[in-house]
């Protein structure tokens, strides 16, 4: 098995990918400048892994500190780069910090895989880079429309730019586009931890229930939809997790076809904020305080994947169910506030 640099690896997605690579039995080098998680997520991993993985706080922003890092780590096989700026709306107003933190770090790896003849990289990207498609369900083909916010730009120029590396300096890397991911590991160790008020819609509402929030706001029921509310494609973190294993088994052991590839991480099933909100009060028997209000701008109608690819080429398919995650969610939050 391999030692693998995991950048954002105390991030929701990146914990939940750590403890799938120790139980794979790979080595994951955990960095993290701790700008969006905590330490204590490192607990919870080895809570889960029996492991405590290896820690290095770096910001990416500074590349003596990512030069120092691949100098400190010489003999990684791969990268998985999940750290990232990824609130939508705040990209809005902060759009220079968000290419800067995005862009800029995401350089200074790619500088450094060439200079140390490092090829294999597994990219954090999203669905975000599809707009409001024109036909759903989304395939890897579908057109990627001009991005609605900075951080959706950050990931199409993320991906470009990878993508000219990769011809330029033979690298091997593979761009998973996740949609919704939520929910936690069953375990209820690590789960998602917003900072402040969540953006994102899962978050909220166990917030909501937990007492963190007073009411849900559901942002517009007037769209095209079988019940008027937003369609998304919601996916465990878990089976996100699964998926970056089998994208780097794919990347080691030389399997991948193309030098850059692309596949959408989702469940192939789109539900609606109604049903998210059917689903938590089915999963934790409780009725959930919530409004519709207005619609909350740049949201785009619908979005679920079209999922064949990553299930015949990948060999990778999403197991557990918007129930499933709504429970781990759900459990998560009521260990955090200390709710039986
Ligand atoms: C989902 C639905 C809202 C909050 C996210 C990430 C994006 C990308 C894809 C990673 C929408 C509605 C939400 C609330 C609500 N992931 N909602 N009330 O916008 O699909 O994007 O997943 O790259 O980065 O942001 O997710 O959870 O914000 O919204 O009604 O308080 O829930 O209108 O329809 P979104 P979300």
């Amino acid at each position: 098995m391999a030692q693998i640099l995991v950048t954002g690896g105390l991030g929701f997605i990146g914990s939940h990918t750590v403890v799938e690579l120790i139980a794979a039995g790979h080595e994951p080098i955990i960095v993290d400048n701790l700008s969006n998680s905590t330490i204590s997520v490192l607990d919870g991993i080895a809570a889960i892994s029996g492991k405590r993985p290896a820690f290095e706080q770096v910001d990416l922003k500074e590349k003596s500190q990512v030069q120092d890092l691949f100098k400190k780590y010489s003999s990684i096989k791969g990268i998985i780069h999940f750290a990232a700026f990824k609130a939508v709306g705040e990209s809005v107003g902060k759009p220079l910090e968000y290419y800067e933190n995005n862009l800029g770090s995401l350089v200074y790896i790619l500088q450094e895989m060439r200079d140390h003849h490092l090829d294999n990289l597994i990219f954090s990207s999203s669905c975000t880079v599809y707009g409001e498609a024109d036909e759903l369900p989304i395939t890897e083909s579908s057109p990627v429309k001009v991005a609605i916010s900075p951080y959706g730009n950050t990931k199409q120029v993320g991906e470009e730019l990878i993508q000219a590396a990769s011809e330029a300096h033979d690298f091997n890397v593979i761009s998973l586009r996740y949609f919704n991911p939520i929910g936690a590991h069953p375990s209820a160790q690590i789960g998602e931890s917003p900072l402040g008020v969540p953006l994102n819609l899962v978050p909220f509402v166990t917030q909501t229930a937990a007492g963190v929030r007073e009411q849900l706001s559901v942002f517009g029921d007037d769209y095209e939809t079988r019940d008027g509310t937003n369609e998304r494609d919601y996916i465990h973190v878990v089976d996100v997790a699964k998926a970056h294993v089998v994208a780097l088994g794919r990347l080691l052991n030389r399997k991948n076809e193309d030098a850059y590839e692309v596949y959408n991480l989702g469940t192939g099933k789109g539900s609606t904020v109604l049903e998210v909100i059917q689903s938590f009060e089915r999963v934790s028997a409780s009725k959930l305080n919530y409004k519709i209000v207005e619609r909350r701008r740049g949201d785009v109608t619908a979005a679920y994947a079209d999922t064949t690819k990553a299930n015949e080429v990948l060999g990778w398919f999403a197991e557990k169910s918007l129930d499933d995650a709504i429970a781990d969610a759900w459990r998560w939050e009521k260990k955090i506030r200390n709710i039986d």
